[in-house]
C-alpha cells in the first residue's frame, strides 16, 4: 500500500492531557497534543501490549494505564529504558484538520 497522509482527526477534538485514539487504516494509534504540537503515538505498550489509551498524559509523557510505564510522545521511547520504545508516527497540522502519515 502507497504512503499517504491520512486525515484522523479535526484538531478542536483535541484537548492537553488527554489521548484522543484514531485508526487510520485500522492501525490504532493515539494523538497527543503537547507543547502546541500534536503527536501520533502506537496505541499498544511495549511492555505487555496494553492499549495506551486511558493513560494519563502529562506533557510529553503518557503513563501506560497498566503498569505504569511512561513513554515519550515525542520518540516513543520508554523513558526508564529508552532503547524499548512504541512506534510513533509524523502528524502535520494543516487548515485545522490533523494528518498522520503512514
Ligand atoms: S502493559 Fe503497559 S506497562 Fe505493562
Amino acid at each position: 500500500m502507497a504512503e499517504s497522509w491520512i486525515k484522523v482527526a479535526d484538531e478542536g477534538a483535541l484537548s492537553d492531557g488527554r489521548a484522543l485514539p484514531v485508526y487510520p487504516r485500522g492501525l490504532g494509534m493515539l494523538l497527543v497534543r503537547a507543547g502546541g504540537a500534536v503527536y501520533a503515538i502506537a496505541n499498544r505498550c511495549a511492555h505487555m501490549a496494553c492499549p495506551l489509551e486511558g493513560g494519563a498524559c502529562e506533557a510529553f509523557i503518557i503513563t501506560c494505564p497498566c503498569h505504569d510505564w511512561r513513554f515519550d510522545v515525542r520518540t516513543g521511547a520508554f523513558v526508564e529504558a529508552p532503547e524499548i520504545a512504541v512506534p510513533t508516527y509524523p502528524v502535520r497540522v494543516t487548515d485545522g484538520e490533523v494528518f498522520v502519515h503512514l
